[in-house]
Order: C-alpha cells, then structure tokens, then sequence
C-alpha cells in the first residue's frame, strides 16, 4: 500500500505526520519504508543524526527511508510494490512541487493524505490541494483522498473541526493532531504512543 502525504504549500506537516506514522506501524511489526522527496533530504539528515547520537548504525533502524525526486519516484513505487517486501510505503512529498510530480504521484498512490491546520489560508491551499487531485481518481479509480486536520488546539471539539472541513467535498480523518511540542519533536526511530489512534484512522482508509 503507498500513502503519500501531500499539499501544495510547505509547512502543512507532511514530514511530522510521515514520521509518526512509519514509527507506529513499524512498532507494530509492520514492514515499512519511508520515501522522501524533498532533494534537501531532511528526514535522511535526521536519521542519520539520531543513529550517530545513540552510536548505533542503520542496521539498527527499525525501516529504512529513502531519497528520491519528482523525475524517478513513479519508477521506484513501482519497483518496492512489486518487491512486495514493504506493507506500507509511505511517502513524504517536498512543499514547492510541480502539478505534474503530484499527479504522477497520485497515480501510484493507494491513498494521498492531505495535512491542513484550521486556520483560513490553510484551507483555502487544502480546498486548492483536494481540486488538483481530483482529476487522478478517473484514472486511478482506488485512489482514496483524505484530510488529516492537524496543529489542532488540544481543546478543539470534533464537530468544530468536521465543519470547518466539511466545504473541501472530501473524506476528513475521524481524528485529529493536536498542535503540540510532542508532536514536532518527531522521532526517526521510536514512535509516540499518542500518534496510535491516529495512525489507525489513516490506515483504515485503505479497507
Ligand atoms: N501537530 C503539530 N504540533 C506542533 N507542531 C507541528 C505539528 N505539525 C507540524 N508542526 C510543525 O510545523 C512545522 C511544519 O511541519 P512539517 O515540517 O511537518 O511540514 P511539511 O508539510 O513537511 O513542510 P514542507 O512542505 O516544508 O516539507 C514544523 O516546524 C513542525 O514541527
Ligand atoms: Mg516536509
């Protein structure tokens, strides 16, 4: 199964949300990879760091993240899918994106997540994401698309969050992640008990 997280803004949490997902499913025994598109490959960077910090070598890691770009990624999917060797691929695209790199991505894609805070310029690049992808799902007819409401003031109740995103015409994540410390402070290598629940939504999108 490929899950991309995607927008056509930077700064909507793709990369935090990729993070705390491949960690959960992985420490649930699940066989995950990590594909970032970003060229300054920042989640590579991160690992890199955190396995030198507890003197340990990738061989250590609990899945692998990979670097790739716009040009190559379709070919790369397609190769680990029919490797078979991964239950989940998820992919990490880069916030400055061509429409063509994200139409390519969405036909190889089994579900696209879209991050977006509740706050109004959000939305409107969400509503802006959620259009331009429409169109990939005549051609890719599983193709499921989702928002993850994210950055969510702990407080918030859901129904104000379902209202919010009620106008993108789009499946909305039964969930949502609060805005907090925790939350940014993302490990590559160890999961985050509190991200369970709603790594469980997600993933059930694919039933
Ligand atoms: N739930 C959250 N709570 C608190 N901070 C968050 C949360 N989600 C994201 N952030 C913070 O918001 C900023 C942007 O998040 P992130 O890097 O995940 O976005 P992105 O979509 O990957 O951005 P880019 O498009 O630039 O790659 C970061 O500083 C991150 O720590
Ligand atoms: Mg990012």
């Amino acid at each position: 199964m490929v899950i991309s997280f995607i927008s056509r803004k930077g700064g909507t949490g793709k990369t935090t949300n990729v993070m705390h997902l491949a960690t959960t499913l992985s420490s649930q025994k699940k066989r995950v990879v990590v594909i970032e598109t970003d060229t300054n490959y920042t989640l590579t960077t991160l690992r890199k760091m955190e396995l030198f910090k507890g003197k340990k070598t990738e061989k250590d890691a609990p899945f692998p993240i990979l670097g790739s770009t716009d040009e190559v990624i379709t070919d790369e999917l397609n190769k680990l899918k029919k490797s078979k060797k991964y239950d989940y691929i998820l992919v990490d695209s880069a916030g400055k994106t061509t429409d063509e790199a994200i139409r390519k991505l969405c036909l190889a894609s089994d579900l696209v997540v879209v991050p977006t805070s509740l706050s109004q310029n959000d939305l409107l690049v969400a509503y802006q994401t959620i259009q331009d992808l429409k169109p990939a799902k005549e051609i890719n007819k599983k193709l499921k698309i989702a928002i993850l409401p994210n950055r969510i003031h702990n407080r918030t109740n859901p129904k104000t969050v379902e209202n919010a995103l009620s106008n993108l015409e789009v499946a909305i994540i039964p969930t949502f992640v609060v805005n907090k410390n925790k939350m940014a402070e993302f490990s590559t290598l160890n999961s985050t008990g509190e991200y369970q629940e709603i790594a469980e939504n997600i993933v059930s999108l694919l039933k």
